[in-house]
């Protein structure tokens, strides 16, 4: 499918799923309608992940500032969630998919709450690919909710200040077990983070395309990994002669 020498690949895939709005007013089609083909996508996306041999996908699905939309969207992207979650259940478990949800959940329905729980627990020990979910994410509420831990820690005495180090703080964050993310794939033609993963993403790599994601499709990914395979990654190292 495509001549890259897996350690070419990366291991770790973000996606900012972005233009399903303007995907859907190109169409003359309702917002939602976007939303509704855009979730379609992830199955397609996850399939060539287990063909490449990739094996973490995190998805930004609903940030925290999300919830300033119409309630409309609002309302018909936490009821898609849960319809994905029972809909998609079996395959995640026969695919051996470990789902897993990260953000904050105090504004999710505590029916949403309860679908995440269910197959976050039956999936919890599949090992061949990790679905990480962001709903209701943000990465600056991420970083806040690690520093409160950590303070309530060195106010019990568990830990003292001087044990905080990067290493540390990465076992306080919402993926303290998941490498970080090799590569950042954003769509809908937009340079910018968007609050999306910032402690993770210190040294990954950004791809950005323009096409919107209802369109995103297997070209397009390939030709993301393509380009990725050609990066020269130093971490603010130069090169050995
Ligand atoms: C950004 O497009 C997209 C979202 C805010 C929602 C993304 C969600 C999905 C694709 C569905 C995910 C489903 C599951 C089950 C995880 P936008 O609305 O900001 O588009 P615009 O920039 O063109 O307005």
């Amino acid at each position: 499918m495509l001549n890259i020498p897996q350690d070419k690949l990366p291991h770790h895939i973000a996606i900012i799923m972005d233009g399903n709005g303007r995907w859907a007013k190109k169409k003359g089609l309702p917002r939602i309608e976007g939303h509704r083909v855009g979730m379609e996508k992830i199955r397609e996306i996850m399939d060539i992940c287990f063909k490449m041999g990739i094996k973490i996908l995190t998805l930004y699905a609903f940030s925290q500032q999300n919830w300033n939309r119409p309630p409309r969207e609002v309302n018909f992207l936490m009821s898609r969630f849960g319809r994905y979650l029972d809909k998609e259940e079996k395959d995640l478990k026969k695919k051996k998919v470990q789902l897993r949800v990260i953000g904050r959940r105090d504004n999710l329905s505590s029916s949403l709450k309860e679908k995440i729980k269910r197959v976050t627990l039956s999936t919890q020990n599949n090992q061949g690919f990790i679905l990480n979910l962001a709903i209701s994410y943000g990465g600056q509420e991420e970083i806040v909710d690690a520093v409160r831990a950590i303070s309530l820690a060195v106010k019990k005495g568990v830990i003292s200040p001087q044990d905080i180090n990067k290493e540390l703080f990465k076992r306080y964050l919402y993926t303290p077990d998941i490498p970080y993310p090799d590569l950042l794939i954003r769509t809908g033609g937009e340079f910018r983070v968007s609050n999306f993963l910032l402690w993770q993403i210190a040294y990954t790599e950004i791809w950005v395309t323009p096409v919107y994601w209802p369109d995103f499709n297997e070209e397009h990914f390939l030709e993301a990994l393509r380009d990725y395979a050609k990066r020269d990654r130093r971490f603010g190292r130069i090169k050995e002669k």
